[in-house]
Order: structure tokens, then C-alpha cells, then sequence
């Protein structure tokens, strides 16, 4: 039995013990059962995984930034540590990566360590083309049964989730018709920035560019605090996928959470001018998705930057909601942020006799810490994850595919079994972007 097949089986005869009396997964993982793992990006966004991984063995950290190593091996001592994360999947013993690099670079690293069989925790957005969601999601769906993965969508704990779930699955709103998502952060940007000066000595920006073209160095872009430099690239084409990628990871989750939904059959959008240089600020997109086994076909919309939903009421500001979904049934509405709904059932026939809320013993579990959730199902990949390859790559490929309607400004005809617009044969370039030469999605 080696290494990782002895972590597997450690994991499912201690499976009982794992499950804390509040009902949390996890608490601490026994010395022979720890993960040998690699953290890519180990400030910023990463800081925040340094207390889920506390328990673990951090053996890699790699970061386009030397500067930021110091702090991260005092945490972590006795990592190697790498300034190209090509060369840091390649080393031995590895189990699991926890990637928090720039989204540009995000379906790369999946990608390639998946080819490696390791378990991955990639921040979101998993992706910033739909061919890049396609691609990884195709892989780990390959592999799923011995690879754990998780998009960092890790609002999804918040029980309110499931509970929004639960309205919209049981019927406090009568049949769903539609859904619809929308975040109002805005950051304007007018373009990529000029060059300015030369990248310190030990900051590898042509590492920090990766797969995507060149562009000339500027500290802007590098000058934002930890956990929210993102705000600083994400909205150029070339780096990140705008509100889509930031916020809308989040809200969209939300809404799909509920709806049970996989690849759309349309897409339409419309928003501010475009610019070939950043992602729009102001922008909606409309999606038709399928019925499935326990609904119709639902429209799925996604607003951002000011656009916003009609109110089913004057009385409720949807605009006091800075990120919020709202449901759309055949009796009610029901609208949501993260942590709190109401419902607005409309209509004389809507006396609530159709809707049973669920009994104590039948809700939903809670499914405790985001990251520990992962880190079991690496241990035991038989474990289901909240925001996997699959359930994320999806939602991020119709989100994507938003982008690509509201570049053409045409209703699009999507084949999701093959990934082609069919009715709209410029729109197909769209769905994948041109990688920098020496960069591969696949190696
Ligand atoms: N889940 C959340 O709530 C949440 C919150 C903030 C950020 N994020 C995500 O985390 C990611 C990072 O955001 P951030 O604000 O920390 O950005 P950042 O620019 O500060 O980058 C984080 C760290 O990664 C390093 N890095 C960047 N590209 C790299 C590469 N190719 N190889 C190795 N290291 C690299 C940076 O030097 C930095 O130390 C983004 O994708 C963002 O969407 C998620």
C-alpha cells in the first residue's frame, strides 16, 4: 500500500471519528494522515488558507514574488519554495495543491494537477474562457472518483444556501420560472496600464503573465492590499473574466445552488461599450436553461455593475441588496443576499396550503468549513464537495458565455454537448483565448 492509498484508508476507517459533535467535518488530521501539500500563491488570498492547512503538511509554496516567502516559511517551515508552479507540481510526494495565483493562470494550474493526480482547491473563478471551464471540468470528471476538488466559493457554507434551496425546491413559490443574480461592485478601468519602470529583482513578471500575451510591467497592478490586490487586474481581459470572475463567483452561486441547472441552450447579453482592453462594468446576460426532474425550463439571468432586475414590489429595493439573487415561481417570489430571504408570494391562489416547509430532522445539513470539507474529501474522495469541478464549471461556463454574447451582441445558440455556438460563427472564437507561446493548458 503506498503513501496515498494508506491516507485513503486511514481516512474511511476513521470516517466516524471525523465528524465533530457540532456536525463539522474535520478537526485535526492525525500525523499519518496528514496531506502533503503545495500552495500556489501563498499571499494574498492565500493568507487565508493558512489556518485550514495548519493542520497539513505544507511541503511546497510557490509565489511570482520572493519577497513574499519569508512569511509564509515562517508558517510553513521546511517547504520548498518556487517561483514557476510548472516545476512545483512536479515535486515528489505531492497530494493535494491550493491554488490562489491570478485568474489567468487559475484552469492551468487545475489542469496540469490533475494530470498529475492531485486533489485541487482552486480559487475561484475556475476559469476565464469557457474552453479553459470546459477542459478542466472534462479532466476531473475523468478522475473524480480518487480526486477531490473545491472552487473557493466558500460562502456556500452559509447555511442560508441551502435554505433558499429548500424554498425553492419545496415550493414557496409554486413552480420556478426564473432566477436571476446581481452584484453592483464597480471598477472602472480605461484600459491596460503604460509601462512604468522595471519589475523589482525578485518579482518574476513574465512568470506573473504565464499563458497570457504581454503587457508592459506596471506596479499598479500590483499595488492593492492582501486578499483584494485582485481588484487591481481582475477587470482586464487578459488577467481575469471582470465581475464574473470577482463577485460573481459568489452571487451566481447563490442562485445556482438552487436551481439545479448545467450548461445553457442560449445566451444573450447587452451592457456599456465595449472595450477591447477591460470587461464591461455594466452588463446583464440572459440564459435559457432546460427543464430537469423536478422543474420546467427556467430563464437564469445575471446582472452587475448598476443593471439590476425589475423589484416584484415597489416596497422592496432590490438596490439595497449590493449582491443578492431573486427566484421567480408560478405563486411568489423569493429574493435572498447571502445570509438572509424573504418570500412574496403574489397572486389570490397564493394561500402558502401548497408549500410544506421541511421538518426539523430534514433539512439540509449544514456542510460545515468550506476548506476542511475539501481536505476530507482528499482524504476520502468518496466524499461529495460543495463547489466541485463539475457544479463550478458549469456555472462558470454559462457565466462566460454571457461575456462572449454581450462581445457579438447577438442571442447565442449554444450546444453545451460540444462547447459550439451554432448559430453565430464569429461568437465561437470567443469561447477560448490565444496562450502566450511555451504555455499549455494540457502538460
Ligand atoms: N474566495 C474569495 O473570497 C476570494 C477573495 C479574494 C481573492 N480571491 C481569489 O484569489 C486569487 C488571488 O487574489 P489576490 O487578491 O490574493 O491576488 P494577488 O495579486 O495578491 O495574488 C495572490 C498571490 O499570488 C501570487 N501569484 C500571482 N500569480 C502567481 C503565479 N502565476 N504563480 C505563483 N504565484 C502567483 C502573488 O504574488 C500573490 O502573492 C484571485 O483569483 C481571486 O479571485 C478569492
Amino acid at each position: 500500500m503506498n503513501r496515498r492509498e494508506f491516507i485513503a484508508s486511514a481516512a474511511v476507517a476513521g470516517a466516524g471519528l471525523l465528524v465533530l459533535p457540532s456536525g463539522v467535518r474535520g478537526g485535526e488530521a492525525a500525523p499519518s494522515n496528514k496531506l502533503n501539500i503545495a500552495l500556489i500563491g501563498v499571499w494574498g488570498r492565500g493568507l487565508a488558507h493558512y489556518r485550514s492547512l495548519a493542520d497539513e503538511n505544507v511541503v511546497a509554496l510557490c509565489d511570482v514574488n520572493e519577497k513574499r516567502f519569508p512569511d509564509a516559511l515562517a508558517k510553513f517551515p521546511g517547504a520548498k519554495t518556487y517561483v514557476d508552479w510548472r516545476k512545483c507540481l512536479d515535486q515528489k510526494g505531492l497530494d493535494a495543491v491550493v491554488c490562489c495565483t491570478a485568474d489567468h493562470t487559475h484552469a492551468f494550474v487545475s489542469n496540469w494537477a490533475l494530470n498529475r493526480n492531485l486533489h485541487v482547491y482552486q480559487e475561484k473563478p475556475l476559469a476565464i474562457t469557457c474552453e479553459e471551464a470546459r477542459v478542466v471540468r472534462a479532466n476531473w470528471m475523468k478522475k473524480k472518483a480518487k480526486l477531490a476538488t473545491q472552487v473557493g466559493m466558500q460562502r456556500h457554507a452559509i447555511p442560508n444556501f441551502n435554505r433558499v434551496r429548500e424554498m425553492v425546491r419545496d415550493g414557496a413559490i409554486g413552480d420556478l420560472t426564473a432566477a436571476y443574480a446581481w452584484g453592483d461592485r464597480q471598477i472602472r478601468r480605461p484600459g491596460y496600464l503604460p509601462a512604468e519602470g522595471q519589475p523589482p529583482a525578485d518579482f518574476h513578471y513574465d512568470l506573473w503573465l504565464g499563458p497570457s500575451p504581454e503587457h508592459p510591467y506596471n506596479p499598479g497592478y500590483f499595488s492593492g492590499g492582501a486578499g483584494a490586490n485582485c481588484l487591481q487586474w481582475n477587470m482586464y481581459w487578459d488577467f481575469g473574466a471582470g465581475q464574473i470572475g470577482d463577485m460573481g463567483s459568489h452571487t451566481m452561486d447563490l442562485l445556482w445552488n438552487a436551481v439545479d441547472a448545467t450548461l445553457p441552450t442560449t445566451a444573450e447579453a447587452k451592457g456599456e461599450a465595449f472595450n477591447p482592453d477591460v470587461t464591461p462594468v455594466t452588463c446583464e446576460s440572459h440564459f435559457d436553461h432546460p427543464a430537469n426532474d423536478w422543474r420546467g425550463p427556467i430563464r437564469v439571468s445575471w446582472y452587475q455593475g448598476g443593471a439590476m432586475p425589475a423589484s416584484p414590489k415597489p416596497y422592496v429595493d432590490l438596490k439595497k441588496i449590493g449582491h443578492g439573487a431573486m427566484f421567480k415561481g408560478s405563486k411568489g417570489h423569493v429574493v435572498c443576499d447571502f445570509d438572509s430571504r424573504i418570500l412574496l408570494p403574489f397572486g389570490s391562489e397564493a394561500d402558502l396550503t401548497y408549500y410544506k416547509p421541511r421538518t426539523k430532522d430534514k433539512v439540509l445539513p449544514d456542510i460545515g468549513h468550506f476548506q476542511k470539507q475539501w481536505l476530507d474529501a482528499c482524504r476520502n474522495p468518496s466524499l461529495k464537495t460543495a463547489c466541485d469541478f463539475e457544479y463550478s464549471g458549469n456555472m462558470i461556463e454559462q457565466l462566460l458565455l454571457g461575456l462572449v454574447a454581450y462581445r457579438v451582441g447577438k442571442k447565442l445558440n449554444y450546444d453545451g454537448a460540444t462547447g459550439k455556438v451554432t448559430n453565430c460563427p464569429e461568437a465561437n472564437e470567443f469561447l477560448s483565448r490565444k496562450y502566450r507561446a511555451g504555455w499549455t493548458i494540457n502538460g
